[in-house]
This record gives C-alpha cells, structure tokens and sequence, in this order.
C-alpha cells in the first residue's frame, strides 16, 4: 500500500550568526514532529533552509569587507554545524542563493506580471531595515517598527507590487471555512483584527535600492525582495516551475508550515495570496508557535546568559537540550528560559524518572539473572502486572493524539508518565525482597520483564525526541532501533533471554544545581565579557582610515594637530585582542593611547621609539581605557608600520 504523505517545513533562517537557543526552538520541534511521523509510517518530508537575501546580509558583509555571497556561505556552513550537532533530521536543505530556486523565483515573478497580479508603481512607506519590511504609518507603533520595535526610514522609490488586495475576501473565507489553517487560534484572531478588517494594501514586491537579490528578469535594476523570493522556497525546494518537479507534484500542499508568532502574518496572509494568484493549492496548516524569551525579552547572544545551544550541547549532551525545549516550553504559547529549569529538568525527568529505571532494571537482572531477560509467566500474572501491561498499550494512541494536536510536551509527558508508573511498580512490587527468596524466583522475573518491555517501549517511542538516549536505552537492553513503531508498541515483544548490560556509564548524571548555577554564571560572564571585547575591536575598526575621503582645503588640515611623541611603556591591552596600549610622552603631557597594532608589533618593539601623534583628537574610551590621541601608522599589503622622524627630536616637535 502506498504511504500517506507528510511534508513539514522550518522558515529559511536569516544566515545572520547569531543562533541560541531560542532560534534552534522552530527547527528541533519540526525534527522531531517530522522523525514521528516518519516512525508512524508516513513518507515524511521535512525541509529546513536560509534567506540569503537583502539589504541587511548586504550590510553586514560590506562591513567586514567581503562579498555578500562569502559572507552567506560561512554563515551557512555554521548554521549546518549547529543543526549536525543538534542532531536535526531535514531532508533537504534549500538555500536562496541556490541557482534553481533563483530561476524558479524569476519565473513566479514572471508570471504573476504577465498575469496582472504584479504591476508597476511608486512605492512611499516606512521601512524596517532589519525586518525588512514596509509599513504605513498607522502601522507604526510609537513611530518604530510594529514588529520589532525598532527604528524606520521613509523611503520613497520605483516598484512592483503584488495585487494583495484583491485576495483579502478570500483569506478571510480562508479563517472562517478552514479554522485549522491558522493555529493557534488567537493568531487567526490577531491577523484578522489587525491586518485584514480594515482592508489590506498591495505589497511592494521589489527593491532599487540594494542590489543583493534576485533580479526582475525583464527589470533587472529591481530586485525581487523577501515575500516573493523567501516564501515560495517551499515550492521551489520541491521541483516547482522546474524540469522535474515530481517532489512538488508527491508532496505538496504542506502539512505544517512550522514558524514563530513574529512571521505568522507572511504566512496565513501573504503566503495564501501568492500561491492562490499562482492556483496552488494552499498549505494544510500554519503552526504560529511562542517564543522562548530571556527575563521577560528575545533571547539575544548579547545578553551574555549561557543560551549558546553549542556551549550547552557540548556541557549537558545534545539531547538535554533537546529535551528542555520540547517539554518545557508550553507549545504555542511563550516560555522563559532559565539555567535552573533547564537543570532541574534535566535531573527530574531524564536522570531520575528515566536513569533510574534503566539503572536499576538493568543492575538487577545482572545480578539475579546474569544478564539475561527472564521470560514471561503468565500463570503468574499481578494486578501491578496488568495495570502496567494497560498503560504500556494505551501509550500510543495517547502520544499519536498530543502529536496530532502538535502538542509535543503533552507527548512526552505521556512517555514519562509511563516511565513513572514503572518506577512505582518497583516500589509496589518490591523487587529486592523477591530476590531473597528463591521460591519467588518466577515473580520477580515477571518483574522485571515488564521493567525492560516498559524501557523497550520508551526507548523506541523517544527516539523522534532525544535520539541519542533512546539509542542508548535499547541498545543497553539489545533491542534493534527500528525505523518505524508499526506494532512495536504493545507490550509483550520481548521473548526472554535477550542480553540485558548494566552500563557502568549512567545514563544522565546527576546535577548538583545551586554549584553547576555558579559555573554556568562564570561561564555566561567569559561569554559577555568576550562580546564586549568583540564590539571594542569593532569600534577600533571604524575608527581605521578611510579610503575614499574627499578633497579638503588647508584650513581643514590646520584644525589637526600634530606632535612627535615618545612610547615610553607598551603593553597588551587587557581587553582586546587587537589593541596595545602606550604612554607617549608628547611634550604637554604623557598620553596614554590604544592603537590597533597589535598583530604588528610586539609591545618590547615599541618602547622608545618616536612617532608621529594627532595631540587634538577628542579622548576615547576603548575596552575600558582612555585613549587620548592617535598614533599615526603606513600601511601596505603586507603590514603596518611607524612613521618616524629622520633624526631624533624632542617630544611635543610640531609636525606640519
Ligand atoms: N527568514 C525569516 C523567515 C522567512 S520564511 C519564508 C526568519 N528567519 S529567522 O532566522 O529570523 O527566524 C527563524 C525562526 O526562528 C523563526 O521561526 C523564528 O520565530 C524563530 N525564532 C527566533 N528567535 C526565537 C526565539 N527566541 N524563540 C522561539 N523562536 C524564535 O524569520
């Protein structure tokens, strides 16, 4: 029989370089919604990818001085790393800068003009260059971004735009016939109440003043922005507009667009517009979930707080992490993230309730049955027996409910609840007494056979969520991962006289939380003061020569004032790794000055010579220390040198 299909997306994600934990949230949540339909049989597909296009990746990679297509291919590469060591499942990875959804976009756009639903205007709005978005001034709250708060820029300019109006009545028979298109649903309130009621305005679909994107084919000064460009990589990654589009033709419509609250607008309305203009039919689900927030705000690297989903993986093992964002944050709604929560889960659920039982189950059929499973006696059958044996079969259709409802901790409450009602068991059936007496040898393998069926039936039903544990429980108990449940999920699989191993390594640590809080502390603190070195350097690299100064005329020289002075004392700076600082003796006073020399010239090299100074700049502070002038360095290809006079003068000698 032919499987059911299931296609499940993460936005593209802006290669920008700051991921923590919170951006990881959309991605491992699809992973694990995509391995467990996968495990239930269907032909799943699940695609991740980045939006690499615009003026803020164009700004970024003009600031460190390299081309917009560099600077996205490390940025890449990184976020690939993260989702390896996150353990992320995708099947296809898109990129838009990938040449066939470049051509495929062009197409869409082509089309859609040919068909009237692009036309050309004059486009003035206030635009938010980090979201990249165009508002009006109603729009606006306080005057700033109505998505992030931040500033806007009028801007005026040429345009295409798409007929977005002319879709409104539709998506709003959209909401009203297919309420389970938007979910949750105080999102579809929320877009109809501020976006749809009042009428919606074509969107400005282009932009002349970049040139970092995909160009109108038949325009090519305006470049093809975000809206159309981003959203359709979901049909583009698919085959869409392209040669072979089998993909496109066997899995789409998408089951579940997967995305956070702050681009569910793009979505449910923008989106739907697009593929209803191009008579695709529309996504079966859009998934607007919470975000993870930091002391009540965005998590934001430079908060300093250890949210690096690296620096935790490589601390606490990938499947902690993993594990704290899909039970702890209530699906749909926000979460706060705190080190203490991410610990306490960490030692309640999978080092006790799930550690435990697979400590104690494996250690005591080591030691009363040398490492073999018993075998059932159902002669002998408990009451504590069946009740477990009923828990163990009702476990799935309960999981297979939470899944469907995309309640993920609600699932993995139900597994751990599972491994719980073990724990209990042990202490109602009281195992250790068993093993005393040899007449009650049966019992007590009935005992712990249901221990490794209920370990068997919780490792395999882990494995969407934190594979690396439930590899690790099935393999302590020699069962076989398998690719899919099919009817793995009852109880009563195991036969008897599988290899049961004590494993020396326990499965989770435990934590002692108030001393792991201080370390976390120390290590947020090297985090933060790293930035803040960082941004230092930064400032130090504004302040280098600019290339492309215009003419001045000699009064404008005159206003700069310029000594010799001596280095008297060199050292490294205590706070960046490019800068030295020296006091220079400039006749009116000794100066203490930073110069970002220091992959040049050793501090020893520098004490005592004379060089050239500007004594009239305003004081700087940098990484901590005033700086109270500027040394004046050549510079070539190859480094950076002092410029000294051709004999020896005295501090403060006017240069002119
Ligand atoms: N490029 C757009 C999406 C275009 S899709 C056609 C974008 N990229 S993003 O990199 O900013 O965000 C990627 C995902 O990370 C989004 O789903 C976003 O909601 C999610 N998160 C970013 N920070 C987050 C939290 N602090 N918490 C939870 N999710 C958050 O948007």
């Amino acid at each position: 029989m032919e499987k059911k299909k299931f296609y499940i997306t993460t936005p593209i994600y802006y290669p920008s370089g700051t991921w923590h934990i919170g951006t990881c949230y959309t991605t491992v949540v699809c992973d694990a919604i995509a391995d467990y339909m996968k495990m239930n049989g269907y032909d799943t597909f699940f695609l991740t990818g980045t939006d690499e296009h615009g003026q803020k990746i164009e700004r970024k990679a003009k600031e460190i001085g390299i081309s917009p297509k560099a600077f996205v291919d490390k940025q890449v590469s990184t976020l690939k790393d993260l989702w390896e060591k996150l353990g992320i499942r995708y099947d296809k990875f898109i990129r838009t800068t990938d040449d066939y959804h470049e051509k495929a976009v062009q197409k869409i756009f082509e089309k859609l003009y040919n068909q009237g639903d692009i036309y050309l205007s004059e486009y003035e709005g206030w635009y938010c260059t980090p979201c990249e978005s165009f508002w009006t001034k109603t729009q606006l709250v306080d005057g700033k971004c109505p998505d992030c708060g931040r500033d806007v820029e009028l801007t005026k300019e040429s345009c295409y735009f798409f007929k977005l109006s002319k879709y409104r009545e539709k998506i709003l028979e959209l909401f009203k016939t297919h309420p389970e298109f938007l979910e949750p649903k105080s999102r579809q309130n929320e877009m109809i109440n501020n976006f749809l009621k009042d009428g919606l305005q074509d969107l400005a679909v282009t932009r002349t003043s970049f040139s970092w994107g995909i160009q109108v084919p038949f325009d090519p000064k305006h470049v093809i922005y975000v809206w159309i460009d981003a959203l359709t990589n979901y049909i583009t990654a698919l085959g869409y507009m392209q040669e072979d589009d089998s993909l496109f033709k066997k899995y789409w419509p998408a089951d579940i667009h997967m995305i956070g609250k702050e681009i569910v607008r793009f979505h449910s309305i923008i989106w739907p517009a697009i593929l209803m203009a191009l008579g695709i039919e529309l996504p079966k689900k859009v998934y607007g979930h919470g975000w993870l927030l930091l002391d009540g705000g965005k998590i934001s690297k430079s908060s300093g707080n250890i949210v690096d989903p690296v620096i935790l993986s490589d601390r606490y093992g990938v499947d902690s992490v993993r594990y704290y964002l899909l039970r702890e944050v209530p699906f749909g709604a926000d979460g706060v993230y705190t080190n203490e929560a991410f610990l306490t889960r960490i030692n309640v659920d999978l080092c006790n309730t799930l550690g435990n039982l697979l400590s104690r189950t494996t250690a005591m059929i080591e030691q009363n049955f040398n490492g073999i499973l018993p075998k059932l006696n159902k002669s002998i059958i408990s009451d504590y027996d069946l009740d477990l044996e009923k828990e163990v079969d009702s476990l799935k259709s309960k999981v297979d409910e939470a899944i469907d409802k995309l309640q993920i901790p609600e699932a993995l409450t139900y597994i751990f609840k599972l491994c719980e009602s073990a724990n209990k068991y042990i202490d109602l059936t009281e195992p250790w007494k068993l093993a005393k007496d040899e007449t009650l040898k049966e019992k007590l393998g009935n005992v712990l056979y249901h221990l490794t069926e209920v370990l068997r039936v919780v490792g395999i039903m882990l494995l969407p969520f934190i594979p690396n544990t439930a590899k690790r429980i099935l393999a302590d108990i020699s069962v076989d991962v398998p690719s899919e449940f099919n009817d793995l999920i009852k109880f009563g699989y195991l036969n008897g006289g599988e290899k049961i191993t004590k494993n020396q390594k326990a499965l989770y640590e435990r934590i002692k939380i108030q001393q792991e809080l201080v370390e976390m502390d120390k290590i947020s603190k090297a985090i933060k003061e790293k930035a803040n070195a960082k941004k230092e350097e930064k400032k130090v690299d504004k302040m280098e020569i600019n290339e492309n100064v215009s003419e001045i005329v000699i009064d404008d020289f005159a206003k700069i004032q310029l000594k010799i002075g001596k280095i008297l004392t060199a050292e490294k700076h205590p706070n960046s790794k490019k800068l030295l600082h020296f006091t220079v003796d400039t006749g009116d006073k000794v100066r203490s000055i930073c110069s970002g020399v220091a992959k040049f010239y050793t501090p020893e090299e520098m004490v005592g010579k004379e060089v050239i100074v500007v004594t009239n700049l305003k004081t700087a502070v940098l990484g901590g220390i005033e700086s109270e002038g500027m040394i004046l360095f050549a510079e070539d290809e190859e480094g950076v040198y002092t410029v000294e006079p051709s004999k020896v003068l005295k501090p403060g000698s006017i240069v002119s």
